[in-house]
């Protein structure tokens, strides 16, 4: 696993220093799939019409997975809070467990931005409170970007995580972070005020600097209008195809979790199943005896 910085001459790798040891530079046809994505790329993309693959993650092993598949941006989502501690919502989840779930991912990364949630009561209303905690992700697991939810109640934070040269990824539409104000999951802004308020707020938070944004569950139309009026990368969940990328949460596309079923979700796999049936078949053969052979023994 190599860290550190690439350096790129006309896209072409010249070396990755790492930890003061310097590799060789990568295989000519393993170059474009090798160049490592940054806020810079995600926005070449949008301009270009390229879609934008986001998934979560927030372990070593499945993001080393998810990065070698080719994803372009890994989120340590606070979805974690849910998909990894069994929290009925976000909100529990504290700044150094999310600290501790991105340095995981990070040390597995080698291509993809890595981009981290800052988690409930860090970042609202306290805009010095806001940057600490961008600080301290950014500083401590060596993340790349940090995502916050909210539209102008957070401007004054997102100026100031800018101001320290931390990129930030706006969130829009349903923010869970706030279920308790919504008091449910479904989609937001159908009414044409709230619409018009999440347009208003996409323009703000581009205006301020934020390099992409997320929108979840609204209306396909509605997002779609949000991404033509804004320059930069808007990743959907839930929100259709006219945006410029989409996001799933890796455990809910995965299949693992078969107790969430939003009709946005795609599953690509049943690992539910393909896990269950597995521990099963390691069961009986340690209850039979059958596991280990002799050959599985020294
Ligand atoms: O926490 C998360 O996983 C998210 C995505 C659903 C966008 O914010």
């Amino acid at each position: 696993m190599i860290r550190g910085a690439v350096y790129w001459t006309s896209q072409r790798p010249m070396a990755i220093v790492s930890f003061g040891r310097v590799s060789q530079p990568m295989a000519q046809n393993e170059q474009k799939d090798a160049r490592r994505i940054t806020t810079h790329v995600l926005q070449e993309m949008k301009a270009g019409g390229q879609p934008i693959a986001m998934l979560t993650a927030y372990d070593f092993s499945l993001a080393g997975l998810v990065d070698s598949a080719g994803v372009d941006v890994i989120l340590v989502g606070d979805s974690a809070s849910n998909v990894m501690a069994g929290h009925e919502t976000t909100l529990p989840i504290t700044l150094d467990q999310m600290i501790y779930h991105a340095s995981s991912v990070v040390r597995a990364v080698q291509r993809a931005l890595v981009v981290v949630d800052l988690p409930f009561g860090t970042y609202q209303g306290n805009t010095k409170g806001a940057l600490n905690s961008a600080i301290r992700i950014m500083k401590e697991s060596g993340a790349h970007a940090v995502k916050l939810e909210g539209g102008r109640e957070v401007l004054g934070s997102v100026e100031r995580i800018l101001s320290a040269g931390i990129p930030v990824m706006g969130h829009l539409g349903l923010t869970p972070q706030s279920i308790y104000k919504f008091g449910t999951y479904v989609v937001r802004a159908r009414e044409e005020a709230e619409a018009q308020r999440l347009r208003e707020d996409a323009v703000l938070l581009e205006k301020a600097g934020c390099f992409a944004i997320v929108l979840e569950k609204i209306p396909a139309s509605l997002a779609a209008e949000v991404a033509q009026s804004v320059h930069v990368p808007v990743i959907g969940i839930g929100a259709g195809g006219g945006v410029d990328g989409q996001v799933l949460v890796l455990h809910d596309m995965l299949g693992i979790n078969q107790t969430f079923n939003p009709r946005f979700l795609r599953r690509y796999a049943d690992l539910h199943k393909v896990i269950t049936e597995a521990v099963s078949a390691y069961l009986r053969d340690v209850r039979s005896r059958d596991f280990p052979s002799d050959d599985e023994q020294y």
